[in-house]
């Protein structure tokens, strides 16, 4: 496996191939992000991660500066599931100048949910996605698919929506979500949550998941029920920012008459003390 951290070594690491399997992460690689590269391994002649925190898509009371840095270990398991290249770029090396060329996501799908309670999120997200796919651009060929989770279900959509209206020549693949035996959605952020609250965390996805049934088995209208959910999750300690059930298609409401399995997804974020945790579950 290579190394590399400059985008000119990316281009002559990648020189040689014809279709790319991309995955742009942030480091601190826990089995979600292994399990995108084994799956990226299927999808094209050499399989890249990256590596980069990127500042553009955290707000300033964020958790940039803490954001776990851990490149050795990534390596080590990115290497032990034969990733090919590694692409972890300094600030210097991806933002050597301040980043004023931007890509503005379309608001009614970049500014709701999270976009919403984060804003400019999506901005700094876009930018850095379509700037390491450039950076992976080499003698007229970039990645041909691009791996992301669905843990991040909206950066997942407002990925495909980026790369379809920007005509990228790029498949943009989605993974399912790794969970831990108990039921929490893996991140790296989960590193933050004391030992109790890591005990709690799974309340998450159990109130995502009763959330969900109760919007395909009772007529109860669904602010009523979502009301409910953050009312009891938030009983227990936690501060939600929103727990809902949205289209898959656009991630807006559903109408009444669109309450049927198969087509909808529900979507929450909430905060356990200082850690906040995002996770959704299509149903
Ligand atoms: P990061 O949070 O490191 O996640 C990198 C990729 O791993 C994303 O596509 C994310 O959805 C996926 N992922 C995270 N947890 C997962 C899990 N439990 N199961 C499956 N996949 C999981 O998302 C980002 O970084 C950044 O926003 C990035 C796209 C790299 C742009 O900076």
């Amino acid at each position: 496996m290579q190394v590399v951290h400059t985008i000119a070594d990316l281009r002559a690491a990648l020189a040689p191939f014809d279709a790319p399997a991309f995955v742009p992460t942030m480091g601190n690689l826990h089995e979600g992000h292994i399990a995108l590269v084994k799956q990226a391994k299927n999808l094209g002649d050499v399989t890249v991660a990256s590596i980069f925190v990127n500042r553009l898509q955290f707000a300033p009371h964020e958790d940039f500066d803490t954001y776990p840095r851990t490149l050795e270990a990534d390596c080590e398991k990115l290497a032990a599931q034969g990733c090919d290249i590694v692409f972890a770029p300094s600030e210097k090396d991806l933002y050597p100048e301040p980043q004023g060329y931007k890509v503005f996501p379309p608001t009614e799908l970049a500014d709701i949910l999270e976009g919403h309670f984060r804003p400019g999120f999506f901005v700094g997200v876009c930018t850095v996605v379509m700037k390491l796919f450039q950076c992976a651009l080499a003698q007229g060929k970039g990645p041909r698919t691009a791996v992301f989770g669905k843990k991040d279900y909206q950066q997942l959509m407002v990925i495909r929506h980026m790369v379809r209206q920007f005509a990228l020549p790029i498949t943009v693949v989605g993974g399912d979500t790794c969970r831990a035996d108990d039921g929490l959605a893996l991140s790296s952020r989960n590193g933050y949550l004391s030992a109790a609250e890591r005990q709690e965390a799974v309340q998450l996805s159990l109130a995502l998941k009763a959330l969900a049934r109760e919007a395909l088995t009772t007529g109860i209208d669904l602010h009523q029920l979502e009301a409910k959910a953050r009312e009891t999750l938030d009983a227990r300690g936690w501060a939600s920012d929103y727990l809902t059930v949205r289209r898959r298609s656009d991630l807006l409401p559903p109408a009444p008459d669109q309450r049927q399995a198969g087509e909808l997804v529900v979507l929450g974020a909430s905060r356990l003390g200082k850690t906040r945790l995002i996770d959704n579950l299509e149903f």
